[in-house]
Parts: C-alpha cells; sequence; structure tokens
C-alpha cells in the first residue's frame, strides 16, 4: 500500500491522464476519471492560442509527432468546465499557459475563483510559430514566480527534458513550484520517403516510448542531485510496468498521454489494472 497525493489532492491511482488533445473535452475528462485516472490534465488553457497553424498527429514507427499547441476554446468555457468539475470534487488539474508571466498569472487568478483545485504549467510547449528552441532558467523562473505572486494554488511546472534542465528546474523551486511534471515533448522529424522533406514541414513534439529512457534517466539524477519537490514523470507510459518504473525512479505518480490515442478507455483501464496487480491500492482514497 502506499500514500498517492499530488499537488494536495490524494489520488485513487499514480495514474494521472496527462495534457493533449483528448483531454481538450469535458466529457473524455469526465469519462477518463470514472475509468479509475488518479487526475486529468487538461489541455493547455491559453487566453491567446495562435490561429492558423497547421496542427496535426503523425504515428511514427515508435512514438508520435505533433504540431498541436493550445486549447482552441475560450478561457470562458473552460471557467465553466472546471467549475462544474470543482462542484463535482473531481481531481482536474488545469494546463495553463500566456502571452507573458502577467498574463499567465492573471489567467490563474480566474481559474482559482473556479474552486479548481490545482494548476500545471504548461510552459514547454515547443510547437510554436517562433519555436522554443532554447528554454531557459530565466525564463521558468518569470513565470512561475509571478503564477505564484498571484494564488494559492498547488502549481506544477512542466519541463522538457534536455540542455540545462537542472538549472530549469532550480528555477522553477526558486520560483515557487510545489512539483515538477518532466516531460513534455522533444525536438523530433520524421523524413516523407516519398518527397525527402520533413513530415508535418519542421520539427516539432515527439512523445512516446522513445521519451520514457530519457525522462527516467533526468528523474533519476534530479532526486540524486537532491531535488525533493514531486516530481510528475511523464514520457512513453503504456503498462503497469512504465509506472512501477517512473516510481523506481522517484516519481511520485505518472502521467500517460500518447498510448491513450490507441484504444483510450481501454488501454487507461489496462495500465490501471496492471499498476494494481503490481503496487496494490493506494491509501489516500477515495476522494
Ligand atoms: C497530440 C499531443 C498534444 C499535446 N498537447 C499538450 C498540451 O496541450 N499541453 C501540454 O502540456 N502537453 C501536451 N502534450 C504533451 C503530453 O502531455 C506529454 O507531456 C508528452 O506527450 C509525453 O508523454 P507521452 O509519451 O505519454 O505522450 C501533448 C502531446 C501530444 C502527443
Amino acid at each position: 500500500m502506499r500514500d498517492t497525493s499530488i499537488l494536495g489532492m490524494p489520488l485513487t491511482a499514480p495514474v494521472v491522464v496527462g495534457s493533449g488533445l483528448l483531454t481538450d473535452q469535458e466529457r473524455n475528462i469526465r469519462r477518463l476519471l470514472e475509468k479509475g485516472a488518479g487526475a486529468v490534465v487538461t489541455k493547455t488553457i491559453h487566453p491567446n492560442p495562435p490561429q492558423g497553424l497547421d496542427e496535426r498527429i503523425l504515428r511514427l514507427p515508435v512514438g508520435m509527432l505533433n504540431s498541436t499547441t493550445y486549447s482552441k476554446r475560450p478561457v470562458s468555457h473552460w471557467l465553466r468546465a472546471l467549475r462544474s468539475f470543482a462542484e463535482d470534487r473531481l481531481p482536474v488539474i488545469a494546463s495553463l499557459h500566456a502571452d507573458s508571466p502577467d498574463e499567465l498569472a492573471a489567467l490563474a487568478r480566474d481559474v482559482e475563483t473556479t474552486g479548481c483545485r490545482a494548476l500545471e504549467l504548461g510552459i514547454s510547449c515547443l510547437n510554436e510559430e517562433d519555436g522554443l528552441e532554447d528554454d531557459n532558467p530565466d525564463r521558468v523562473y518569470a513565470y512561475t514566480s509571478a503564477t505564484r505572486s498571484r494564488t494559492g494554488l498547488p502549481l506544477s511546472v512542466k519541463l522538457a527534458v534536455g540542455e540545462g534542465l537542472q538549472d530549469r528546474v532550480r528555477a522553477a523551486i526558486a520560483g515557487g513550484a510545489d512539483a515538477i511534471t518532466l516531460s513534455d515533448t522533444i525536438p523530433g522529424a520524421a523524413v516523407s520517403p516519398e518527397t525527402g522533406d520533413l513530415e508535418l514541414n519542421g520539427v516539432y513534439g515527439y512523445s512516446g516510448p522513445g521519451l520514457k529512457p530519457l525522462v527516467l534517466a533526468a528523474t533519476w539524477q534530479l532526486r540524486k542531485r537532491g531535488v525533493t519537490l514531486p516530481i510528475m514523470g511523464v514520457g512513453g507510459v503504456n503498462s503497469g510496468r512504465d509506472v512501477a518504473d517512473y516510481l523506481s525512479v522517484g516519481a511520485n505518480v505518472a502521467q500517460v498521454y500518447t498510448a491513450l490515442h490507441t484504444d483510450m478507455y481501454d488501454t487507461l483501464e489496462r495500465i490501471l489494472g496492471e499498476t494494481r496487480e503490481l503496487l496494490g491500492e493506494p491509501q489516500g482514497a477515495p476522494l
């Protein structure tokens, strides 16, 4: 039996559904929770999502490339949905981003008024038009500290594995993060055999099984270097074994996303069943 909680929420399972297209709909979020997800993270809510981009997903032999950015639903839609989740005491984590630290802080404040219980700052998406080639500690600190100054809600800062991760994690901690979500997608590309050009016309977010060893290594290294903040490990989870591996290297819970693009609810139920078999029921439930 293990005590599983994150961002102040006791969870019925150490398996959280990560942010993405599948969590852009209230109906999906409710159903994923009914199926037993410990919590669900919304698609990233943004006051001013880019318009007119060609946002697509491409399945690769191993993993997935996606050029999506943020939810196209207006903030007012999300505030209504988050209020209704809160009324039902559902463990939903609102993923948020904005064009500036001040704007993100204001959005977080608005979200807090809905009764939403926790935030994830989705500040590491690399699919915007000008890309996010060099995330850096100053940027992480600016977004985190501005948001922290405007809301008392528990918040996790989502980062991508890669260069300078230790410094970005320290910047998130200095800015007031309560947890780290690791990892967002990393830059990936595939070549079209027909044209020789890059699929999706560029470098976009890679996710799925290829990410898992990188995130396991990074999580293990963070723990080895003394980082004690809760970590949500995410990348390539598709079995209870994967969840257990994340917990073994020091993550507090695991998030699952890309695997759910195949038979979403059945896949989640399978992963939850395997996790229960390996780890037993967590304490702290029910909510
Ligand atoms: C189609 C797609 C859309 C995504 N959208 C978001 C998003 O809006 N916000 C976010 O923080 N992460 C987003 N992600 C990243 C996932 O939440 C997750 O961090 C990443 O895919 C690695 O986990 P996985 O290998 O289990 O998918 C998206 C991933 C995919 C594949």
